[in-house]
């Protein structure tokens, strides 16, 4: 069996400031946490003949995996963040005091609730498609830096959990999420690599 690890980025300077969105770099706690990754990942795939890292194209998942030595790093526009449209770069407390009906809107049907300019839930996990038949078709290790609402998605996949969950999935920051797809199933384990 081979694993997939999906981790989001180190902590960036938005989530420090809690915006949502942009192409912020990490905070001094994400890179601590990028290079802790690195560690965790020279060790989980010491045995291994090959591996690839892929990310994001926005720099807080490129330097996450920037620690990274001796792997392939793989860029795909496909794993970026749910694209926030007019709400980019704001915080929950500026959509709900300046746009409550976008705000409310959201509550109602997170999963199928489109920003003004931006995506739902329903558009990220269409785009991820041939992110997952490429996972599907690697005989090596996958190591994924990417972002919550993306992340929900594909662990919602391979976990095989229902559609209308995929917006509340509880997919924590400075953790890994390794999976081990096996004959007899899916294997799931976790590693918080720090608070
Ligand atoms: O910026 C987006 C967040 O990572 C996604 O969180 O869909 O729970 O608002 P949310």
């Amino acid at each position: 069996p081979r694993p997939i690890l999906l981790t989001r980025h180190g902590e960036s300077q938005d989530n420090v400031r809690g915006r949502i969105g942009g192409d912020a770099i990490l905070s001094e706690a994400g890179e601590v946490y990028s290079r802790k990754l690195a560690n965790f990942i020279n060790k989980r795939l010491k045995s291994e003949k090959t591996a690839s890292i892929w990310t994001s194209t926005l720099q807080r998942t490129i330097l996450t995996a920037t620690p990274i030595v001796g792997f392939p790093k793989i860029q795909w526009r496909a794993l970026e963040e749910i694209n926030a449209g007019a709400c980019d770069g704001m915080t929950y407390e500026e959509i709900k005091r300046n746009m409550p009906e976008e705000y409310e809107s959201r509550q109602k049907d997170k999963l199928r609730y489109r920003y003004p300019r931006g995506e739902s839930y329903l558009d990220v996990i269409q785009r991820l498609e041939p992110v997952i038949i490429e996972l599907e078709r690697q005989r090596a290790p996958v190591v994924v830096i990417s972002h919550q609402a993306v992340l929900r998605a594909l662990y919602a996949y391979f976990a095989d959990r229902p559609l209308k969950e995929i917006p509340k999935i509880e997919v924590p920051l400075h953790t890994i999420i390794e999976i081990q797809m096996g004959v007899t199933g899916v294997q799931e384990k976790r590693y918080k690599l720090m608070d």
